[in-house]
């Protein structure tokens, strides 16, 4: 049976405003789903809520079977560095480092070892020696998605992780990351405004009027 990697039940949360109430949600090993909705919706603050980086108002959150509110600090580090992958728009990359040096600090923080055929199929492994302020945008972009993924996460969260790139190199990244999850057993979370990358997960939801609807 595959296991529910992320469970959700009957968040609520506001700033200002209430953003949105009574969301339900559940994904499972191998398994993609999208999150579209217009600007301003909440998209981001779902993800943060789910990635234990904002504690909603109301409503419980668990992920590998782990209720992240009854966690110590010391597991919920753990958590995040062994099995979330966060991918969200400004990548933390090391400017004045190699790539290669970028995705050894994941690797050696997680004790796994570099996967060249990730590297690969980013089409970065010819960017090893250069340093990352010598690199595009889009370039940037897939090496700070190389060393998530190299870090072998169960849950990937991605808040728009195609937002700055082209076409082709937006599909090519989508490619990877639900390569990676049949591979691996994982389960990816994306956020997007963009529909057609959402369709290639394997549900939609639209967040709109503090409601998570699933698009068929
Ligand atoms: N930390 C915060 N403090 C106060 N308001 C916030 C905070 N984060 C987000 N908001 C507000 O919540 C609303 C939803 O933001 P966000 O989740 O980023 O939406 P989206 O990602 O769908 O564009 C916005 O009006 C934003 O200003
Ligand atoms: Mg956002």
């Amino acid at each position: 049976m595959s296991q529910t990697l992320l469970h959700v039940s009957n968040i609520a949360h506001s700033f200002d405003y209430e953003l949105f109430a009574n969301i339900n949600l559940d994904v499972n090993e191998k398994e993609s789903i999208a999150i579209v909705g217009r600007s301003g919706s909440g998209k981001s603050t779902l993800l943060h809520i789910f990635s234990t980086f904002i504690k909603p108002n109301v409503g419980e959150v668990t992920l590998l079977n782990q209720n992240i509110y009854n966690l110590s600090e010391d597991k919920l580090e753990n958590l995040r560095r062994y099995d979330l992958g966060i991918i969200f728009q400004s990548h933390y990359l090391f400017k004045g480092m190699t790539t290669l040096m970028n995705v050894e600090i994941a690797t050696l923080l997680s004790n796994e070892s570099i996967d060249e055929t990730l590297l690969e199929h980013l089409e970065i492994k010819e960017l090893m020696q250069q340093k990352i302020g010598e690199l595009s945008g889009g370039q940037q972009q897939r090496v700070s998605i190389a060393r998530v993924l190299s870090k072998k996460p169960k849950i990937i969260f991605a808040d728009e992780p195609t937002g700055n790139l082209d076409k082709e190199t937006a599909k090519l990244v989508m490619k990877v990351l639900l390569e990676y999850i049949e591979k691996e057993n994982a389960a990816l979370i994306l956020v997007t405004h963009d529909r057609e990358m959402a369709a290639l997960c394997d549900q939609s939801f639209l967040l709109e009027q503090k409601e998570l609807k699933e698009l068929v």
